[in-house]
């Protein structure tokens, strides 16, 4: 098939270019800047130059690859540095799931493109009941204030994605970890500025950056229309995942502190991803995408990481 990957230099572009490749897809992938045009065709794509909030441009190129499937991995991440306030953190990726996404969802009906691939995150479940949430869970409706803003660009893309595309599939990553992704998180646990905050009760689901690519792809070609969790098997509360990544890493254990001292530190919105977020089940992309995560839990998988 005809595939064009916005986003593909980014922590997961970077894997899913290649595994596209191999695969037998003739890829179009995109980057603002051209000096890393020739990493693209190198990697065996067909490197286009697009900023995805030029809607003119956007449509201009996708029209021109006339792609089977789009997949927008566009996000505005990696200059992040506090998450003390989502909202302002966030603006750009907001934009990109936003706009971006409209952009490329005119883009694909005045080309035809059959598919379209979009990320999201598992930050919009609900943060009360069940510990372990479904795609069927209702999300957050009280979203921690500074994080509103994050959280509504989240929902534009998996209730527009579905209804506006063909095909439009939604894959709500766990937090990345693994080769090329997230690697501030290994520097302060091992310099013991990730504290635990509270009970440390708050579950994360993650997912290893070459198993989401792996997911991505599967999703290229398989799937029913609609939002799929991309995560591993094993949901967990941080007071058992921080304290793991700190002995592999051979730090010291993280400190603990009480809550209003973390909302003091990080902010509300660490506050709640410590103590009272949720987790996400993998199972409806396991038995619908036809994928399965090499690394079903974060412990085989940080140990990986930590010693590769
Ligand atoms: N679920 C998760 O946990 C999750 C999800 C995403 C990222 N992350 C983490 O966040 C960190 C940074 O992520 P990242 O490396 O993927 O970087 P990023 O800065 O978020 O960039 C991602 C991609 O978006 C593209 N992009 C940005 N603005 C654009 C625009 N206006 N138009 C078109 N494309 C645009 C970039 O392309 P060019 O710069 O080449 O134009 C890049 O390929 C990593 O540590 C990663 O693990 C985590």
């Amino acid at each position: 098939m005809r595939v064009f990957v916005t986003g593909a230099t980014g922590a997961l572009g970077r894997h899913l270019v290649p595994a596209l490749v191999t695969e037998g897809h003739e890829v179009t992938a995109t980057t603002r800047t051209p000096a890393k045009a020739e990493g693209l065709r190198a990697a065996g794509a067909a490197p286009v130059i697009l900023d995805g909030l030029n809607r003119d441009a956007v449509i201009a190129e996708v029209l021109a690859a006339a792609p089977d499937v789009i997949v927008h991995e566009m996000t505005a991440l990696a200059s992040m540095r506090s998450l003390r306030n989502p909202d302002k953190v966030f603006a750009t990726t907001n934009a990109l799931r936003t706009q971006g996404t409209d952009n490329l969802l005119a883009a694909a009906a005045q080309a035809g493109t059959r598919r379209v691939v979009a990320q999201s995150y598992v930050s919009a479940n609900a943060r009360t009941g069940n510990l372990v949430k479904t795609e069927d869970d209702p999300v957050d409706a009280d979203p921690v204030p500074g994080a509103r803003q994050a959280l509504a660009a989240i929902r534009h893309v998996e209730e527009t994605v579905p209804r506006a595309a063909q095909e439009g599939i939604v894959l709500r990553y766990g937090s990345f970890y693994g080769p090329g992704a997230s690697d501030v998180l290994l520097d302060v646990v091992r310099k013991r500025q990730w504290p635990l905050i509270g009970g440390g009760t708050g579950i994360w689901s993650f997912i290893e950056i070459t198993d989401a690519a792996a997911a991505t792809l599967a999703a290229v070609s398989n799937g029913a229309p609609g939002v799929y969790n991309i995560a591993d098997s094993d949901p967990a509360p941080a007071a058992e995942w921080l304290p793991y990544l700190a002995g592999l890493l051979g730090a010291k254990p993280p400190l603990r502190v009480p809550v209003w001292l973390g909302r003091l530190l990080a902010g509300e919105f660490i506050v709640a991803q410590m103590t009272s977020a949720r987790g996400s089940s993998n199972e409806k992309a396991r038995k619908e995408l036809g994928w399965e995560p090499r690394f079903a839990s974060w412990r085989e998988g940080f140990r990986a990481w930590v010693s590769g």
